[in-house]
């Protein structure tokens, strides 16, 4: 297989997993990095035996087709759009773009230039989600007529040592942990016709407990407690909680109702994990093991294929065929994350202006044709 020459923009925290799991894939070349801060791109670039460059560099070097955009949300706009004016191939970390009019001038400006744009999340081509897949397109659990999906936790401050952006608009967890979802139920479902909401933020800073910012408080100026409705196009009609103000909670994190059963995907914003069926004997019980290579623990107990919707895009330019994270599917999902919000601030529901086609399924021979022989 031809592969593609691939750099990245932004050395922070997600970059890591980018270069350790880049070379797992037979369709990328990861040759270099580049971040506005250079510190951060020579100390990645060293930890991984790559090249480090300026953005200026990275944009204009011959030997990079693809650039991989892993800076703040609050950039990928101009920073996509930049690869996308520089003649190169663009793949952008979640969210793709903060506004619907944003994704539809990155979907033009490649279209005009012949290039391909994906974006994350990749993750609903994990072994789980495309067995609930495979499930639900066999009949399993008979056309789908609803659900609920759960995301809640207390925010990302314990963790993450800059998490300003993470409490700024374009993040909240709708944004930020929202497009895991909602891309999955994309796949699962099909596009989304309208939505509704109620959303809130509870407290108006928060304090970092990790890094050499520790103590220090950051502002919230997003919503951080989210309780949305979303209606298919296919009828199927699911709720959404997605929450950063909550300690505990015991829901669970995807249940699909259909008409002769209910399906139970593990969470969205992780490749693996067992899907779980229950039919009208009330019995609930995981569907048997299935041998997905994206489904299988990487790293511990984890499994963890980022990078699985980058290498996908990469064999497809090859191939001359559609990529699974297309610009279509991600430009869907921001509008239907921004129509929540929206629908939120204003306290009604709103229709949704774009739709898309479900991306392909990803088989295990498929899967496994992506990888590079070990
Ligand atoms: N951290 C995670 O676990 C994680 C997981 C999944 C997705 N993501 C997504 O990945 C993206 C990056 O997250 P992160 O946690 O790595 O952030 P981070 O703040 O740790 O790193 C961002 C990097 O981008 C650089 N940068 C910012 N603006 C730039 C510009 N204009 N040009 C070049 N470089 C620039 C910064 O200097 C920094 O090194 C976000 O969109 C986030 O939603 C993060």
């Amino acid at each position: 297989m031809t592969q593609l020459g691939v750099g990245i923009i932004g050395c922070g925290n997600i970059s890591t997993a980018y270069c350790t799991l880049a070379p797992m894939f037979k369709s990328l070349a990861l040759r270099a990095v580049a971040d506005i801060n250079m510190d951060a791109a020579r100390a990645r670039a060293a930890a991984f035996g790559l090249r480090a460059d300026t953005v200026e560099d990275l944009l204009k070097a011959p030997d990079i087709d693809v650039i991989v955009n892993l800076t703040i949300p609050e950039v990928h706009f101009a920073v996509t759009k930049r690869i996308l004016e520089a003649g190169k191939h663009a793949y952008s970390e979640k969210p793709l773009v903060l506004t619907l009019a944003e994704g539809e001038e990155l979907r033009e400006l490649a279209a005009a230039k012949g290039l391909a744009i994906g974006s994350a999340p990749d993750t609903f081509l994990g072994g789980a989600h495309q067995q609930a897949r495979a499930a639900i397109d066999a009949g399993d659990v008979g056309k789908i007529i609803g659900g609920t999906c759960h995301v809640m936790g207390h925010g990302m401050e314990a963790w993450h040592p800059n998490p300003d952006f993470f409490y700024q608009p374009g993040a909240g967890p709708i944004l930020d942990i929202g497009p895991y979802y909602v891309t999955n139920l994309i796949q699962l479902l099909g596009p989304v016709r309208s939505v509704a909401a109620l959303a809130t933020a509870t407290f108006a800073t928060r304090t970092i407990g990790n890094g050499a910012r520790l103590g220090e408080t950051v502002p919230v100026d997003t919503p951080t407690n989210i309780h949305a409705l979303l209606e298919f196009a296919n009828g199927a009609t699911v709720t959404l909680g997605a929450s950063w103000d909550v300690w505990a909670h015991r829901h669970a994190n995807m249940e699909l109702y259909g008409e002769t059963g209910s399906l139970f995907v593990p969470d969205p914003n992780f490749f693996g994990g067992a899907v779980e069926i229950g039919g009208q004997d009330k019995e609930i019980t995981a569907l048997p093991a299935w041998d997905h290579p994206f489904g299988v623990p990487n790293q511990e107990d984890r499994a963890n294929y980022r990078c699985a919707g980058l290498a996908d895009m990469a064999a497809a330019i090859a191939e001359g065929r559609a990529h699974r994270c297309s610009i279509d599917l991600a430009v869907h999902a921001v509008d239907v994350m921004t129509s929540i919000l929206k629908a939120g601030e204003e306290r009604r529901f709103v229709d949704l202006t774009t739709s898309c086609d479900r991306p392909a399924p990803l088989s295990p021979d498929e899967a496994r044709a992506l990888l590079a022989p070990v």
